[in-house]
């Protein structure tokens, strides 16, 4: 930002909405850490989610299961600490939120208390619907997140796409229509065929955020380390890879690597000199403790 533009406006939910009536995307981004942050903020992206995805994304968890509130809150503040007029979602993690409708007020508490976030995302639809009723009762935004919901993939078979049978899809909009009822300020919709988000979105009046759920939402959100390409292995068919990060790195790590092995790094512009007759008497040992400049 120049010194003369103005700093962008903070983010709310009626911002989003009325994104939405205009017809405008919205755009999310996942970011787990200041410098991240700060820059998809720069970048003037809509909202940033802290994801769960932290877990197997940074911190070598093989799911979001074992993430836990500590985790979560932790990579939230640092986020939060960049004081983004994004609009920052925390995401609630596993057994933060299922047991009872206190608990799950009293953790999405912390993510706006202690964190700094402005709303919170959890998985799930009927099972889920009261507790998003309590913490939206709480003052607290919710996102509602269906479709593919990572936490609970052993229950739906797996990290494959959700709603392919009409009968399926119909409980998925069922669902959609039950967290809006209780109060959701957002949809997630993850891995579900086009045709469903789009008619998910039509029929809602929150705005809907689809990953690989088609065009026809009404935002598209990515983790930010997949739309990077910074890990290599599998992605999802629903990543697009704007970058080759990992690539990248790679390179650079090599470079780096050969450089300090052959001598050549740091070379005189990397490194501080004495002045010569200081050197000259530090030389001769006249003078060994002379400051380094
Ligand atoms: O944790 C996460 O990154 C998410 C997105 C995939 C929506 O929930």
């Amino acid at each position: 930002m120049s010194r003369h533009e103005m700093p962008r406006k903070k983010i709310g939910i009626d911002t989003l909405r009325n994104k939405k009536l205009a017809g405008e995307k919205i755009t999310m981004l996942t970011a787990y850490d200041y410098p991240t942050a700060k820059l998809v903020d720069e970048c003037e992206i809509d909202c940033i989610l802290v994801g769960d995805s932290v877990g197997n994304v940074l911190l070598g968890y093989d799911d979001t299961v074992a993430v836990t509130m500590d985790d979560m809150l932790h990579h939230a503040k640092a986020v939060c600490r960049a004081k983004t007029a994004a609009f920052v979602i925390g995401d609630m993690p596993f057994g933060s939120y299922n047991l009872s409708a206190d608990d799950a007020v009293r953790n999405a508490t912390r993510f706006l208390k202690e964190a700094g976030c402005d709303g919170v995302k959890l998985e799930g639809g009927a099972a889920v619907a009261e507790k998003v009723r309590a913490i939206v009762t709480g003052g607290i935004p919710v996102v509602g997140h269906l479709g593919l919901t990572p936490q609970t993939a052993a229950m739906i078979g797996g990290y494959r796409m959700q709603g392919g049978t009409s009968d399926a899809a119909g409980k998925i909009l069922a669902d959609a229509l039950l967290l809006e009822e209780a109060g959701v300020c957002m949809l997630v919709l993850e891995c579900i065929p086009t045709e469903v988000a789009a008619e998910i979105s039509r029929r809602l009046s929150v705005p809907v955020i689809g990953i690989g759920a088609g065009s026809g939402c009404d935002g598209q959100v990515l983790v930010i380390n997949d739309m990077l390409g910074m890990q290599s292995g599998f992605t999802p068919k629903f990543v697009k890879r704007f970058l080759n990060l990992d690539g990248l790195m790679r390179e650079a790590v090599q470079a780096y690597r050969k450089e300090v092995t052959a001598a050549t790094f740091p070379a005189a512009e990397q490194s501080f000199a004495m002045k010569p007759e200081e050197h000259k008497k530090f030389a001769a040992g006249t003078d060994a403790t002379s400051e380094v400049v």
